[in-house]
């Protein structure tokens, strides 16, 4: 019987299994950051965009007020211990680069890393941004896409693994 309830518990029956991002910012000191974000989309067909919602409170954030360029990168199924690291430190204080031993090359776009063991990488360019509550939504123009045929997707299946 449908009744009245919390969000949390609501959207706890429905958000898994989830498709789960990375998204490539370039730090005010010219060095680069990485953040796991679930909340994303595709938003347009011609031109190709995407946008990522990012919280006020995230380094990512200060990140994109400055340089108006991400990367969305879709993770390979073996990459899950980069996305918890992405998505339970910040990189105020952690280069998640080096400490996520992270290989990667300059995209064609901005020169913004494209992750070599990822499955796919989308280069954006910000054009335009909403605030939505305590997240600011960045919807990007696809400039540059990239895929690696040897890889599969990521799914966030499981809030206790993942
Ligand atoms: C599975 C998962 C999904 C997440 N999705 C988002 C998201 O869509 N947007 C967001 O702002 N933060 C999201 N986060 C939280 C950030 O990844 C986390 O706060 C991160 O440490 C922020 O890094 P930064 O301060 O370097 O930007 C998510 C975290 C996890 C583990």
């Amino acid at each position: 019987m449908m009744q009245i309830s919390e969000l949390s518990s609501s959207y706890a029956k429905v958000h898994l299994p989830a498709k789960v991002a990375l998204a490539v910012t370039q730090k005010p000191d010219g060095n680069y950051n990485l953040i796991t974000i679930e909340w994303f989309m595709r938003t347009s067909i011609q031109p190709p965009m995407f946008a990522i919602s990012i919280g006020t409170n995230r380094y990512s954030y200060e990140c994109l007020e400055h340089s108006r360029y991400f990367n969305l990168i879709f993770p390979a199924s073996e990459q899950k211990a980069l996305l918890s690291l992405c998505g339970s430190n910040s990189g105020r204080e952690m280069d998640k680069f080096s400490a996520g031993e992270v290989s990667s090359f300059p995209g064609k776009l901005h020169k913004l890393p494209v992750l070599t063991e990822a499955l796919a990488c989308f280069e954006c360019e910000v054009v335009t941004q909403v605030r939505s509550g305590d997240h600011v939504i960045y919807v990007g123009q696809v400039h540059y896409s990239w895929l690696n045929q040897d890889k599969e997707l990521f799914y966030y299946r499981d809030n206790q693994n993942s």
